[in-house]
């Protein structure tokens, strides 16, 4: 299924939340797997992206209906799409019951790069993945747009005190 609600939520252990609503199918398998994979969506995969987030495999095989393959993950009990060009597996570490939607934090185990998206040091460049950004409120999918300055360097301009 597509998630929006999903980030990065601790450093050590590497941690990610994702919230879904009780009523999809996804909610269940999860609670018996005790396990997810989050694969990033793209450009390149804009439509069956959105598709997974339209139809319930409750009532088709989403997979066989857009044309993707799976294998199955050795780190957790979930499946990778093959075609998706960054997966992160996770092992379900905590529930918590929010409200519409269940929170599950996942302990990230491992995460398969594709080759084509390695940047500087090996390490995955979003200019080469371009992820997929959702405006919930226009109900649109854009892209990425320019670099706008260095994490942890730009706001320094502002500081006058040692920390
Ligand atoms: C762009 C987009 C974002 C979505 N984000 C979420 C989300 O964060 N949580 C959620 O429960 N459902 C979300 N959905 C809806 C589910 O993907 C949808 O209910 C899906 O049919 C569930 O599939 P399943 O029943 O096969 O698990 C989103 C749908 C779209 C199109």
């Amino acid at each position: 299924m597509t998630a929006a609600w999903v980030g990065m939520c601790c450093s050590k252990p590497p941690c990610l939340a994702v919230s879904l609503r009780e009523a999809t199918l996804t909610h269940g398998n999860i609670m018996r797997t005790k396990a997810f994979t989050v694969h990033i969506g793209t450009e390149k995969l804009a439509m069956e992206t959105d598709y997974f987030g339209i139809s319930t495999g409750r009532v088709t095989d989403k997979l066989a209906d857009t044309g993707l393959t799976t294998t199955a993950s050795k780190a957790v009990e979930a499946p990778l799409i093959e075609q998706y060009p960054l997966i992160i597996e996770c092992r379900l570490q905590q529930v918590v019951e929010v409200g519409l939607h269940t929170q599950f934090i996942g302990e990230i185990i491992d995460v398969k790069a594709d080759k084509a998206i390695l940047g500087e040091k090996d390490l995955p460049d979003v200019d080469l993945l371009k992820p997929l950004v959702f405006s919930p409120v226009t109900r649109k999918y854009h892209g990425l747009g320019k670099t706008v300055g260095r994490a942890f360097q730009i706001g320094k301009k502002f500081k006058t005190k040692e920390e």
